[in-house]
C-alpha cells in the first residue's frame, strides 16, 4: 500500500476473507440431457481469431512443445504452445518446422534433389539419410531434367551402382505449375500410375514438390487447425519484455503469441504486453493472471487471457511466495470480466484428470492448457529414460533452476546476477512415458464429452453457461477415486 493510502481495516478484519476453490473442491452436477458423449461438440476459441476443434493446449515448456508436439497438437485440433527456452533464431526454425510439415507443396529450399552426375549408390545413400524415396533431378540452372526414385535405382545398385543418375532416372517428367490444387496433383500421379510431381515455374525451373504421401497424410487429419494459407497453427511463447523474440516469430508466421511471465497483473508487464500487441500481426494472449483486477486491466487490448496462478503440477510459487489462486475460482474470476468483452479464457496448469479440464471449461475457460498430462509423451522434447524397469521422460518446471538457467528467468520477473542464485518456483521431476500424444489426447478429449453428456451440454459455449457445480467435501473427494479396492489394472 502506498504511504498515504487511507488504511484498511484492521488485521483482524483483513483475515475475513473469500473462499477460493479448486479442481477437488468442486463436481459437476448430473443434469438432464439428450447428449450423447461421443456427439458433444468440443470445438471452440483460443483467441479473438484463433478457433480451435478441440479446447486443448499444450504447455509453453522445454519439456512439453517444440515443433514435434505442436505439429501433432494442429494436426488433432488443438494448439502447441512453444516453449522460449531458446534463442530467438531456433524459434524462428521452430515455427517454420510446423508451417511447412502439412504443406501440400512442399517449396523449393525444402525438396531433395539429385545431380545427373552424381552416381546411382550415392543418390541411394542420401534419400536414406534424408528419408525421402525419390528426387528431382535438376541441372545446375535448377531445371528439372528427370526424376529418381527407389524404384529406378535397384535394379542399377547390384549391376552398376557407380553409374550416372542420368542413366537410371525416369526422363520423362510430368509437371506441374505452382496453382495446381491437391485434388488436380492426385489426378496426375493415379493417371500416370507415379508417387511425385515435381512443381515448376515458367521458365521450367524447380520451384517445389508435390508428393503421394503428403497428400494423403493431409487427407488424415480432417480436424486439423490451419492457418488462412492451409498451414498448421501454432502459439510461441514471448517473454514480457521480447519485443525482437516477438516480431520475429510473429514475421515467420506464428498465429499466437503468449505474453509468459508468471505474475502478469505487474503494470510493467502490462504496458510491454499492450506495445507488443501493436507491433504483431498475430493474436495476442496475455497471462498469466488469477484475479478479475488483472482480467479488467488486461483484457480491453488482449485478444485472450491465460489463468494461473501456481496450479500447476511442478510449480512451487505458491509455497515460496505465498501467493496464488486456486484454479478454479480464479477461472470463473476472470471469465466474468472476459466474457463482457468476449475475450477467450485459458485455463493454464494443474490439470490432471479429463475431468478437472470438463470442470474448468465449466468455470469459464474456453480452452485448457496442460502441461504435466503431455510430457511423457513421444513428441515430447527430451529423451525416454528407464528407472528400475520402467519408462520416463523428463518433466520441469520453468522456473526449476535448470530451467532458468537455460534461459526464461524472467517469467518469473527475475534474473540471475554472478553472485546471486535464482530463487526457483518450480522443481524438476520425471513422468511416466505415455505413448502417443495423439493416445493421451483421445482419453483427455473423450472424458471432457462424458462431463459434456452429464452436464447436458451440447458445446462448450453451453458447458459454460449450463453446467452447475457441487461443493465436495473431503469424504465426498475420497470417494471419487478407486477405493476399498486392489487396483490390478491403473486406467
Ligand atoms: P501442469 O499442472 O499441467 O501445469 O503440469 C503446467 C503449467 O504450469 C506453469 N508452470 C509453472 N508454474 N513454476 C510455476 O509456478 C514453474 O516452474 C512452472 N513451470 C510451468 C505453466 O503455466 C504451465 O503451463
Amino acid at each position: 500500500m502506498a504511504k498515504d493510502s487511507p488504511p484498511r481495516g484492521t488485521f483482524t478484519e483483513k483475515l475475513q476473507v473469500p473462499e477460493a476453490l479448486t479442481f477437488d473442491d468442486v463436481l459437476l452436477r448430473p443434469a438432464e440431457s439428450r447428449v450423447e458423449p461421443d456427439e458433444a461438440d468440443v470445438s471452440t476459441r483460443v483467441s479473438t481469431n484463433i478457433d480451435l476443434e478441440i479446447p486443448i493446449l499444450s504447455a509453453a515448456m522445454d519439456t512439453v512443445t517444440e515443433a514435434e508436439t505442436a505439429i501433432q497438437m494442429a494436426r488433432e485440433g488443438g494448439l502447441g504452445v512453444l516453449h522460449r527456452n531458446m534463442e530467438p533464431e531456433r524459434a524462428v526454425e521452430e515455427v517454420e518446422r510446423v508451417k511447412r510439415a502439412d504443406e501440400t507443396i512442399i517449396r523449393r529450399e525444402n525438396v531433395v534433389t539429385a545431380d545427373p552426375d552424381q552416381t546411382v549408390s550415392e543418390v541411394d545413400e542420401m534419400m536414406s539419410a534424408e528419408g525421402v524415396s525419390g528426387a528431382p533431378v535438376v541441372d545446375e540452372d535448377d531445371t528439372v531434367l528427370g526424376i529418381i526414385s527407389g524404384t529406378d535405382i535397384r535394379p542399377y545398385l547390384e549391376l552398376g551402382d557407380f553409374d550416372a543418375v542420368r542413366e537410371a532416372m525416369t526422363d520423362e517428367v510430368i509437371t506441374a505449375h505452382e496453382d495446381v490444387t491437391p485434388r488436380q496433383a492426385l489426378e496426375l500421379m493415379y493417371e500416370h500410375k507415379i508417387e511425385r510431381v515435381p512443381i515448376v515455374d515458367t521458365e521450367d525451373h524447380l520451384a517445389g514438390l508435390v508428393t503421394m504421401q503428403g497428400i494423403l497424410a493431409r487427407r488424415e487429419h480432417q480436424d486439423a487447425v490451419r492457418d488462412e494459407k492451409g498451414r498448421l497453427r501454432i502459439g510461441v511463447a514471448v517473454g514480457p519484455f521480447e519485443q525482437d523474440r516477438a516480431k520475429a516469430v510473429d514475421d515467420a508466421g506464428a498465429d499466437a503469441l503468449f505474453i509468459d511471465t508468471a505474475h502478469a497483473h505487474n503494470l510493467n508487464v502490462v504496458d510491454s504486453a499492450r506495445e507488443i500487441k501493436d507491433m504483431v500481426d498475430a493474436d495476442v494472449v496475455v497471462g498469466n493472471i488469477g484475479t478479475a483486477e488483472a482480467a479488467r486491466d488486461i483484457v480491453d487490448f488482449a485478444d485472450g487471457l491465460k489463468v494461473g496462478i501456481g496450479p500447476g503440477s511442478i510449480c512451487t510459487t505458491r509455497v515460496v511466495s505465498g501467493a496464488g489462486m486456486p484454479q478454479v475460482t480464479a477461472v470463473a474470476e476472470v471469465a466474468d470480466v472476459a466474457k463482457e468483452h468476449d475475450v477467450p479464457v485459458i485455463a493454464d496448469g494443474g490439470i490432471r484428470y479429463s475431468g478437472d479440464a470438463a470442470k474448468a471449461l465449466a468455470a469459464g475457460a474456453d480452452a485448457v492448457m496442460l502441461g504435466s498430462y503431455f510430457a511423457g509423451t513421444q513428441e515430447a522434447p527430451g529423451r525416454v529414460i528407464t528407472i528400475k524397469g520402467k519408462k520416463y521422460k523428463q518433466y520441469r518446471g520453468m522456473g526449476s533452476v535448470g530451467a532458468m538457467q537455460s534461459g526464461g528467468g524472467d517469467r518469473y520477473l527475475k534474473e540471475e546476477s554472478e553472485d546471486e542464485e535464482f530463487v526457483p518456483e518450480g522443481v524438476e521431476a520425471a513422468t511416466p512415458y505415455k505413448g502417443t500424444l495423439s493416445g493421451e489426447l483421445h482419453q483427455l478429449v473423450g472424458g471432457i464429452q462424458s462431463g459434456m453428456g452429464y452436464a447436458g451440454a451440447e458445446s462448450v459455449i453451453e458447458l459454460q453457461s449450463e453446467a452447475e457445480f457441487v461443493r465436495v467435501s473431503q469424504a465426498g473427494q475420497q470417494e471419487s477415486h478407486p477405493h476399498d479396492v486392489m487396483i490390478t489394472d491403473e486406467a
